[in-house]
């Protein structure tokens, strides 16, 4: 049985933080932002009091209520984040009290950037194995909380956002998600992580003077791993699926950078008019980025029976993977 999406949503914070505001915060401009990233602005969930599990309540509230249905009929909840509200317990509990889904289990996972294509994969599992029937994919990140505004190599890149998919058993084999491959390379641990705040590094006057409990990054390896690594797993998803570029309605690429998103889509012969790209609005979003995408295609009604997506993404580990899907 194949997981279908039936539904699907996103919540983007009002508060909009562009390069100008960068500029005055930063030794940095909006042209070297614009013409190293693609972005020129991003969202902020500004009140302290609201983080990772209040965006995403919002994103399954809409995606329960699109498809109109109640919160009872979920059976489980993932959420994708590497900014959860708190260690444990897990956002997606959060955000099962939020909307009371009460026969529901939920469960947080770790795959950074990759996250929603790793909880996408996982979730339709639990569709194909026949035991669950409605089933909550959510990516949602409050990098806000985990950036160092003083750092300019990184602060410029993240954004705060959510979103996400319903995704239910389909009825014929043909439609739904068709096919992925997924991979991670620990190796890639120290090029880009937050390394206060766990088990390793427990907070502590040193490790906040120290700024561990901010994401670092060596930008260079990363964007090097990440050109190669998107665009080989984008070639294999359509090597196995006998897919040619003009097979391909929408390439969704997680939003890094636009350099990174070109090169995956000349690697795959695909024009940038079937390209997914909002990176020049939330910049990288992190696990929210590929379902922001979904998401706004969907409004747009671009999305059509029988549509066919590839999802790309790169992130910390290292983890990347491709998933092809098509629509119903
Ligand atoms: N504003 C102005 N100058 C900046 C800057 C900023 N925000 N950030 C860095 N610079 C400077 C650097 O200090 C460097 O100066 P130097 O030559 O005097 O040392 C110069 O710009 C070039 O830096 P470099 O790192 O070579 O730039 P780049 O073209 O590689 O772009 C990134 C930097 C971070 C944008 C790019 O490497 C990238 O996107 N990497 C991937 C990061 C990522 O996506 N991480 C998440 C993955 S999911």
């Amino acid at each position: 049985m194949k997981a279908v999406i039936t539904s699907t949503a996103k919540y983007l914070p009002d508060s909009v933080l562009n390069n100008h505001d960068l500029e005055q915060i930063l030794d940095t401009n909006d042209e070297w932002i614009r013409t190293r990233t693609g972005i020129r602005e991003r969202r902020i969930l500004k009140d302290p009091e609201k983080a990772t599990s209040f965006m995403c309540s919002e994103v399954a509230r809409k995606l329960i209520e699109k498809r109109g249905i109640t919160a009872d009929d979920i059976d489980l909840i993932i959420v994708a984040t590497m900014s959860p509200d708190m260690i444990f317990p897990s956002t997606a509990c959060l955000v099962q009290k939020n909307i009371s889904a009460s026969n529901a289990w939920a469960f947080d996972l770790s795959g950074a950037c990759s996250g929603f294509i790793y909880a996408l994969h996982t979730g339709a599992q639990f569709i194909a194995a026949g035991t669950h029937k409605k089933v909550l994919v959510i990516g949602g990140e409050k990098m806000s909380a985990v950036m160092d505004y003083t750092d300019r190599t990184t602060c410029v890149l993240f954004g705060d956002g959510a979103a996400g998919v319903l995704i239910e058993p389909g009825t014929d084999e043909e439609h739904g998600v068709l096919d992925a491959r997924l991979y991670s390379d620990g190796k890639g641990c120290d090029n880009l992580c937050m390394p206060g705040g766990g088990s390793l590094h427990p907070t502590s006057h040193e490790t906040v003077d120290q700024k561990l409990h901010y994401l670092q990054q060596d930008g260079r390896q990363v964007f090097k791993s990440a050109v190669v690594a998107m665009a080989d797993v984008a070639l294999e998803i359509m090597t196995r699926n006998n897919l040619s570029a003009k097979d391909i309605d929408f390439l969704i690429p997680h939003q890094a950078n636009h350099r990174i998103i070109q090169a995956t889509a000349e690697r795959m012969g695909i024009g940038l008019e079937h390209v997914a790209v909002n990176i020049d609005r939330y910049g990288n979003t992190s696990a929210a980025t590929i379902p922001i995408c979904i998401a706004e295609l969907d409004e747009a009604g671009k999305l059509h029976r029988g549509s066919s997506l590839i999802l790309v993404s790169f992130g910390a580990g290292y983890t990347w993977g491709g998933i092809y899907l098509t629509w119903v």
